[in-house]
């Protein structure tokens, strides 16, 4: 059976049979056939923005795999720095690979004093931490003017170790601003993940002994989080990176569209909703209003799985260990009820509804003592490296600038009234 598509245009009669290769058809090849007709898909449902080596994602059957390793190994197996290697240059790394990649992204933890003292301080005492976070990450792109020179691929390397090094600094400088304690400056003795919470977490202490249990869980979650192929934070990151911007304030970007309730606010608005729920008892008439379009089940459904998230499998197993060790967190039972009740209810059944990465995420930050509004900063340092994999193949491709056509559906042409004859 041929591998194609044919389409005819039936004003003209004329025909183009284009070949299928890896799932998509060339809507080049399609352009030529209807010149000036576009290629209507709000939300972009059906649209392949891009070819990709990096993440691949079989949503109907619940498959994650980054270069072709899958999640439920890389999570067990491996750490977040060497994913990270992973997925920006497509090999897991050697021995020798590895600490030179560990060391070269250790060695920028420090961020410029000016951002601590000026930047910081100007924030209100109540800024949400994501909000410190996307505007850190643009103020920095001034302090690395270097950063724009992104054709010379060693000048690239550098910045990328910044932006995953710095990640921790700016997110845990955000924390502590917010609540009024001093900022924990990095140590590099420690781990990514251990320096990270030593930063959040450390008072008086001459060094911060994590828990290997909880340093460990962080880890996984931020593998899991490191990449899911061209959402909608890495697709502005692509989007962004095609105008040739910098990479500070193309990641400033991403996560933008990262913190909207419907990506990576998610995992906060679930804990927000555990809590109004409050007891077993109400889980029946908070579903009820669900299906009847009074709000949504926030931490299930997702564009591309139909099937049970991966990630949401392995971090449900996680949360258990995690609550050994801090003590039980009775958002989990709500929520191991309330995930019981939906999947066998036929609205979700029906529609496919599973919970996704962000449904049990919440309960182990949580658990952690993570405050609420520091979830979807997690989020973004975990999912660092995936935007940078995805600006950097994007410029590896030469890829054209972003700009999609529209359909126009506002007025004819009319002639301007004056403002006292309307
Ligand atoms: N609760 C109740 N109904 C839902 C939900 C939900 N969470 N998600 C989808 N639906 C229904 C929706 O009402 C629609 O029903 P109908 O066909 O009767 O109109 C149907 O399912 C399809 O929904 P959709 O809005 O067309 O699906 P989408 O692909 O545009 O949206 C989504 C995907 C993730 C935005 C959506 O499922 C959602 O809002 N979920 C809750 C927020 C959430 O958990 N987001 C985290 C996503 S995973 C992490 C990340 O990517 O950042």
């Amino acid at each position: 059976m041929a591998e194609t598509v044919s389409i005819t245009d039936n004003r003209t009669g004329k025909t183009v049979e284009i070949p299928i290769q890896d799932g998509a058809v060339d809507a080049k090849e399609w352009a030529k056939l209807m010149p000036g007709t576009w290629f209507l898909d709000p939300g972009f449902s059906v649209t392949a923005s891009t070819e990709s080596k990096i993440t691949e994602l079989q949503g109907g059957e619940g498959i994650l795999r980054y270069r072709g390793y899958p999640i439920e190994q890389l999570a067990e197996k491996s750490s977040f720095l060497e994913v990270a290697y992973l997925l920006l240059f497509g090999e897991l790394p050697t021995a020798d690979q590895h600490s030179t990649w560990v060391d070269d992204v250790t060695n920028h933890t420090f961020i410029h004093e000016n951002m601590r003292k000026r930047f910081y301080e100007g924030f209100n005492h109540d800024a949400h931490p994501m909000g410190m976070l996307v505007s850190a990450m643009a103020a920095l792109s001034t302090f690395y003017p270097e950063a724009k020179e992104i054709d010379d691929p060693e000048n690239r390397y550098r910045q990328i170790n910044r932006l995953i090094s710095k990640g921790p600094t700016l997110a845990s400088m955000a924390y502590r601003a917010s609540i009024g304690m001093p900022f924990v400056y990095p140590d590099n003795s420690l781990s990514y993940t251990e320096n990270f919470l030593s930063m959040m977490w450390r008072v008086a202490e001459p060094t911060y002994e994590p828990d290997p249990v909880l340093s460990r869980a962080l880890d996984t979650l931020l593998i899991l989080h490191a990449d899911h192929e061209q959402n909608c934070s890495t697709t502005a990151m692509r989007v962004i990176g095609s105008a040739h911007a910098d990479p500070f304030v193309s990641a400033a970007g991403a996560a933008a569209a990262l913190y909207g309730p419907r990506h990576g606010g998610a995992n906060e608005a679930v804990i927000h909703m555990l809590r109004d729920i409050g007891s077993y008892e109400n889980i029946p008439a908070f579903i009820e209003k669900v299906k009847a379009g009074e709000g949504r089940l926030m931490g299930f459904g997702h564009r591309v799985y139909k099937a049970y998230d991966p990630r949401a499998a392995i971090v449900k197993k996680h949360a258990d260990e995690v609550l050994k060790i801090t003590g039980q967190n009775p958002l989990l039972d709500i929520a191991l009820k309330l995930e019981e009740i939906a999947l066998n209810d036929e609205y979700f059944k029906s529609r496919n509804l599973y919970p996704n990465v962000d449904f049990y995420t919440g309960v182990i930050y949580q658990a952690m003592k993570f405050p609420m509004n520091m979830y979807t900063v997690l989020f973004a340092i975990g999912r660092m490296p995936g935007w940078l994999s995805h600006w950097q193949e994007s410029l590896e491709a030469g890829s054209r600038i972003s700009r999609p056509r529209q359909a126009y559906t506002g007025p004819a042409e009319r002639n301007y009234v004056p403002v006292n004859e309307r």
